[in-house]
């Protein structure tokens, strides 16, 4: 027994100094690499829409609530200036492959970050974070990590950018979010027991602290990365003026728990190909398709994220009414049609035609960023003889976010150099 308590004492005070450690580090990081004082950079407008454009525009069957079409019924041309908000734990990664595989191939111009894989989150997004950005530069694409701050994003893109994003079911959202990013919040080490998220349900208020470092992962993360505040009740006015904000700012707001219809109306949104749109999901954590809450849990953690939920709702509500636009018939055809698409692509590629488990991928390239403590991100094996014409796509639609961006020429030293330290200790 005594072993037992000793066991317990050892492993968190072992947890203990290494979260200390690595809270400190990040906060190093923090203070080394952003640059928390905005250059004041002369104000240069962004030309209309960027220089490059494909020239083609392809017939397409329209619906009537179509925005795009170009004046002509059943013609529109491809959108290449996208903003993609890549909100925390809701399957983006997969969306960030295949805007790096869209971007690549028409040869658009990234705003990525400099140093690390996101724009100083938490931070609010601004242009001076944007890797090699000199005043009046205009980009195609941005969609790293960021919380949101449209007038700053607004400078770096044309005019016509198409926004955006994607949600997920709040209590899910919660779910997911303390599993990862619990313990970079010093205020969940105190949690007594196992099920450290059920203690924190049963009592939020009690745990919970507003300034905590690291508080906004485990409070509305949603309506935090939009840029707006976490921490508001449901019935204050700036609520609903937040929703009114991100749903004049936002074109389409897709769903996880739809993602595959979400992907057709992204296709309809941006006049895209079924080709362009083609995927394998990405960084998915094992067992993910099974919800770890009880009905009391799940129940709990709305109540908790209530401002999220009422954001969830709204965007649930847009969202049906664009499929219902689009023709729910029609809907179903594509979305068969894409399924068949990416199943093929997957027999294809994929070895086994099945995601794995970490320790079972061969190819480092091919290795998932994992999240502190486990690994828990499946990833996949690249088929051995793929003939010559697919070869490229398939590793293309592998590869891990963190290994296409460099591949697409960010450096990523800061990212890195956490990981490093990670392995050196061993978390
Ligand atoms: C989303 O909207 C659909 C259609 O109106 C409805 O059936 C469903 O219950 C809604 N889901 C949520 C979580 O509100």
């Amino acid at each position: 027994m005594f072993a037992k308590q000793g066991r317990q004492w050892r492993s968190m005070c072992k947890g203990l100094v290494l979260g200390t450690v690595l809270t400190s580090f990040t906060l190093l990081l923090y203070c080394l690499s952003s640059p928390q004082e905005q250059l004041d950079l002369p104000e240069v407008p962004v030309a209309y829409s960027c220089a490059h454009r494909p020239a083609r525009t392809h017939f397409k069957p329209v619906s009537e609530n179509s925005h795009h079409s170009t004046g002509q019924p059943g013609l529109c041309s491809p959108k290449v200036d996208v903003m993609f908000m890549k909100t925390h734990k809701t399957a983006s990664s997969t969306l960030l492959n295949i805007l790096f595989r869209f971007g690549e191939k028409h040869q658009l111009k990234f705003a990525f970050p400099d140093g690390r894989n996101d724009f100083f989150y938490p931070s609010p997004f601004l242009r001076s974070q944007v890797k090699d950005y000199r005043p009046g530069m205009c980009f195609n694409i941005i969609c790293n990590h960021m919380r949101f701050n449209a007038p700053e994003v607004a400078k770096v893109l044309p005019a016509d950018t198409s926004y955006i994003t994607i949600l997920r079911d709040p209590a899910e959202l919660f779910e997911s979010s303390f599993h990862y990013f619990g313990r970079l919040a010093p205020m969940t080490w105190k949690i007594p027991g196992e099920d450290k998220m059920a203690e924190f349900l049963r009592d939020p208020n009690y745990y919970f602290d507003p300034n905590g470092f690291n508080s906004f992962y485990l409070k509305n993360l949603l309506f935090f990365d939009f840029g707006q505040d976490n921490t508001l009740e449901l019935g204050n006015p700036q609520v609903e003026e937040g929703i009114r904000a991100i749903a004049d700012r936002f074109q389409l707001v897709m769903m996880v728990e739809h993602f595959d219809e979400s992907i057709i109306l992204l296709k309809d949104a941006l006049c895209w190909e079924m080709d362009d749109l083609l995927f394998f999901k990405l960084n998915a954590r094992k067992d993910s398709t099974v919800s770890k809450l009880t009905p009391e849990l799940r129940a709990k953690a709305l109540e908790w994220n209530a401002v999220d939920w009422r954001l969830y709702q709204h965007f649930n509500d847009t969202f049906w009414r664009k499929v219902q636009a689009y023709g729910s018939q029609r809907m179903a055809d594509d979305v068969a049609e894409l399924r068949r698409r990416n199943a093929e692509m997957a027999a294809i590629c994929i070895e086994g035609g099945h995601a794995v488990d970490a320790v079972n991928i061969q190819d480092t390239d091919m290795q998932p960023w994992q999240p502190i403590g486990e690994k828990s991100i499946m990833g996949y094996n690249l088929k051995q003889n793929i003939d010559q014409a697919n070869r490229k796509l398939c590793r293309k639609m592998l590869t891990p976010e963190l290994q296409y961006l460099t591949e697409l020429g960010v450096n990523l030293w800061v990212t890195k150099l956490w990981g490093q330290v990670r392995s050196l200790i061993n978390w």
